[in-house]
């Protein structure tokens, strides 16, 4: 079997997104546009993955060096954005001696699926055309290349809409953007192709021209799921594209069996995984490397990136970042977890709570007003209402331990850094500066003294009494 390089143009200007962040660095749902085509075509098992960097070429590779592919990756570089025929002259270097097929595919379009790409592939192998393109018939849809035929039905050329006579531009056959050729008939119509149009460029899509007038066959596959053909060059196909990939993001995890109250309220990434059984209620936003259990309840109004959370629990109105929540865990409403917190299970974290950066053992509950960084919280341990460990002095963070069934009184101030033993308590109120032994209570507060009569010596004195 022939081999197969992919090339992936990513080195344009971006102009009409009107942003100077390379396009193919746009994030939707969490990734790239060019992570989703990478996604998409490391499954055809290349061997070569070729990207084409340009304009910010640095912070594209600088991108995809930290994805899952960076090994698999070579890059080109193309110094000046002179069109897509351009840039795939530029693979020249690596390519010139490629005994196989070459998949050329924009790094815009994160729609394209793996499966039509592989259906593009078996189609050129079956028919053994010279050259295949991906199009796909749609009503009025702007900005696309549209695809010539003859009256037998044989491609002759791509049209960009621009260069596009009256009649043309009528034409209902769009070109996807994928092409598909041997490396050596590619770089010998490549350099055919001028710039001679309406935006000076040099355009892939005249390759298709050079063929056909060569008295060769290019083959045009017609994709039946317009939805895949959205590339994104603007603001406006960005927010299409995004409602696209939300759809096929909460259609997947629908079939997973997680429910949602309400899709159009909630907001998933990518990469996102979560367990059959999770129920997820409105206004929820999930982000980024986010691995979530069985049997949840999420939401509503929750956020939630880059943790993991277990099975069975419950979190509601709550906001919780790159933290890890064991199981029947009840967290919420209004809790905050922060970074490098753990939460063990059937621990229960209550209302206007933060912890940063703690270790909360198994069924501890620390239910209102609470403040608890750099802490780490045995189990069985009851956390009174508006505790707060003082962790911070101006300039260093120090740690605060409070061991296993114990009982810290409500409004206790723990200056850290201290310890709390085993079975200890503190005295509501208190300002704990000292350790405290295991079984012991400290309290750190004034002896209450009452002043008898005190009342009614000021209400003498208010009336001159
Ligand atoms: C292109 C096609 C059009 C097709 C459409 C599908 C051409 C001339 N036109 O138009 O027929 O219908 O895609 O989405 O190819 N790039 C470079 N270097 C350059 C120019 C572009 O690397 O000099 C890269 C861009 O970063 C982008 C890709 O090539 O990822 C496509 O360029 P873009 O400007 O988006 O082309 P379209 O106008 O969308
Ligand atoms: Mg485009």
């Amino acid at each position: 079997m022939k081999k197969l390089s992919v090339v992936i143009l990513a080195g344009g200007k971006s102009k009409r997104m009107k942003a100077s962040t390379p396009k193919v660095l746009y994030k939707i749902c969490g990734k790239t546009l060019i992570e989703y085509v990478l996604d998409n075509v490391a499954p055809l098992l290349p061997s070569k993955i070729i990207v084409v960097v340009g304009y910010k070429g640095e912070d594209v590779k600088k991108c995809l060096s930290k994805s899952k592919y960076c090994d698999k990756l070579q890059f080109v570089e193309q110094k000046e954005q002179l069109g897509t025929a351009h840039a795939v002259l530029q693979t020249k270097k690596i390519l010139h001696s490629f005994d196989g097929n070459v998949l050329i595919i924009y790094g815009d379009m994160p729609l394209v699926s793996y499966k039509t790409l592989n259906l593009l592939i078996l189609s050129h192998k079956k028919t053994k055309a010279y050259a295949s393109i991906l199009t796909c018939n749609v009503d009025g849809l702007r900005g696309y290349g549209k695809v010539v035929r003859d009256s037998a039905g044989n491609v002759v050329k791509i049209v960009e809409e621009k260069d596009a006579t009256d009649i043309e531009k009528n034409i209902k056959e769009i070109n996807v953007g994928v092409y598909i050729i041997s490396a050596k008939n590619l770089f010998k119509h490549l350099k055919r192709i001028d710039n001679n149009n309406i935006q000076k460029e040099y355009y892939l899509t005249d390759i298709v021209y050079s063929i056909s007038s060569s008295g060769e066959k290019v083959h045009g596959v017609i994709l039946q799921d317009s939805n895949e053909i959205f590339g994104v060059n603007t603001q406006e196909d960005a927010v299409i594209v995004s409602q696209i990939l939300k759809r096929n993001i909460l259609k997947k995890l629908m079939e997973n069996g997680v429910s949602f109250v309400d899709t159009t309220s909630v907001f998933i990434d990518s990469d996102v995984q979560i367990g059959e059984d999770t129920i997820i209620y409105p206004f929820t936003i999930i982000e980024g490397k986010t691995n979530i259990g069985t049997s949840n309840i999420l939401g509503p109004e929750t956020f939630i990136a880059n943790s993991t959370i277990g099975n069975n629990n419950f979190i509601t109105y709550s906001y919780l970042e790159e933290c890890k929540i064991g199981n029947n865990c009840r967290i919420g409403p209004y809790s905050r977890i922060r970074p490098e917190t753990i939460i063990s299970d059937n621990a229960k974290i209550g209302n206007f709570t933060e912890i940063k950066k703690s270790k909360i053992g198994s069924y501890t509950q620390i239910n209102h007003l609470s403040y608890i960084g750099d802490a780490e919280i045995g189990e069985n341990t009851n956390i009174g209402a508006g505790t707060i460990t003082c962790n911070y002095d101006g300039v260093k963070k120090y740690p605060t331990y409070i061991g296993n069934n114990c009982f810290v009184g409500s409004d206790s101030i723990l200056v850290a850094p201290v310890r709390i033993g085993n079975f200890a308590w503190t005295a509501a109120g208190s300002v704990i500066t000292k350790d405290v032994p295991s079984f012991a209570l400290g309290v750190g507060r004034e002896k209450q003294i009452n002043i008898e009569n005190w009342v009614r010596r000021k209400n003498r004195a208010r009336n001159g009494k």
